[in-house]
């Protein structure tokens, strides 16, 4: 069994569904609550015993590389103050020394691309991909659950769900053989299919466990869908010498990278938040005609 030690990061993308606020803040910095959507994926990450982090990013996204940084001022003036919630507050954000690499990809070429330039540091052994956009809730963390299934599997894994036939064309989507409990194998894959094509119904979310192998295909691939290098494509090509599973992991999740998705995301997180929830609740009924505000 290999344990999963190193998990990529991609965030060189431009955000452009949440522009103007992306034209200066990074996307993965905008807060659900009041924690970042990079830190969810951290969470995740850690729980799933991740130990190194390597961040593919992009310039104008310094706030990102900051938000892992010790700030020493800011926590002594906390200490002086006596603030110690606030203090307490930033303890998640702590990355050990050396835990964490930032590389640059110069242009958006594609998540494809973007895993690529991780190949130095990833090297000859299988790692995690986790894409912020995508939040995950529920008990297990969803990396967790995928580490575990990967234990027995072995081979690339990807975090499936299914979704409805009209929006398959926004993902990559699997052609489904045989299933083993939450586990499927896949035939092929096939990014953004036209809806009436689509061999099933079965979409790949942004959370991947994948074999070294992967930077072959990669290497070799030339731009696919919208002109960028594919990760769906590359696995798909990988497939006959890696295989390759689906995994229905259990959770809600929430797409971030859209508006709605964050939007529906900030209610669901702040909802079971024990210091938000009632408030939250009459102030929906309230807006919803439910009943009168509080
Ligand atoms: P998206 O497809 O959501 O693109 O990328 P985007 O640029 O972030 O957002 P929009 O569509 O313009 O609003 C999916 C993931 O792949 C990363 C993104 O940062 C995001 O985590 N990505 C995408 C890269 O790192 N590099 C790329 O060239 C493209």
């Amino acid at each position: 069994m290999t344990h999963i030690r190193k998990a990529v990061f991609p965030v060189a993308g431009l955000g452009t569904r949440f522009l103007p606020a992306t034209k200066s803040v990074p996307k993965e910095m905008l807060p659900l609550v009041d924690r970042p959507l990079i830190q969810y994926a951290i969470d995740e990450a850690r729980a799933a015993g991740i130990e190194e982090f390597i961040f593919v990013s992009a310039a104008g996204k310094s706030a990102l590389e900051d938000y892992f940084c010790t700030a020493r001022a800011l926590e002594a003036q906390l200490r002086e103050a006596g603030k110690t919630k606030a203090l307490e507050a930033l303890e998640a954000t702590r990355m050990p020394e050396g835990a964490m690499t930032i590389l640059r990809q110069d242009q958006p070429r594609g998540l494809g691309h973007a895993v690529l330039l991780a190949r130095r540091l990833v090297g000859d052994e299988p790692f995690a991909v986790l894409l912020p956009d995508d939040v995950i809730r529920g008990a297990t963390p969803a990396l967790s659950q995928m580490v575990d299934a990967h234990a027995r599997t072995g081979g690339h894994m990807v975090a499936a769900m299914d979704v409805p036939r009209a929006e398959v064309g926004a993902y990559g989507v699997l052609d489904c053989g045989e299933s083993r409990g939450r586990v499927t194998r896949a035939r092929s894959l096939v990014e953004k299919p036209d809806p009436a094509l689509a061999p099933s119904t079965r979409a790949v979310i942004g959370r991947y466990i994948l074999e070294p192998s992967i930077f072959d295909e990669l290497a070799r691939l030339g731009p696919g869908s919208g002109g960028e290098i594919q990760l769906t494509d590359a696995i798909n090509r990988d497939l006959p010498r890696a295989g390759v599973s689906g995994y229905r992991f259990e959770g809600e999740r929430f797409d971030c990278g859209s508006v709605r998705g964050f939007v529906e995301a900030t209610l669901a997180f702040a909802l079971d938040r024990s210091d938000l929830g009632e408030g939250l609740e009459s102030r929906l009924a309230a807006q919803l005609g439910l009943r009168p505000a509080a």
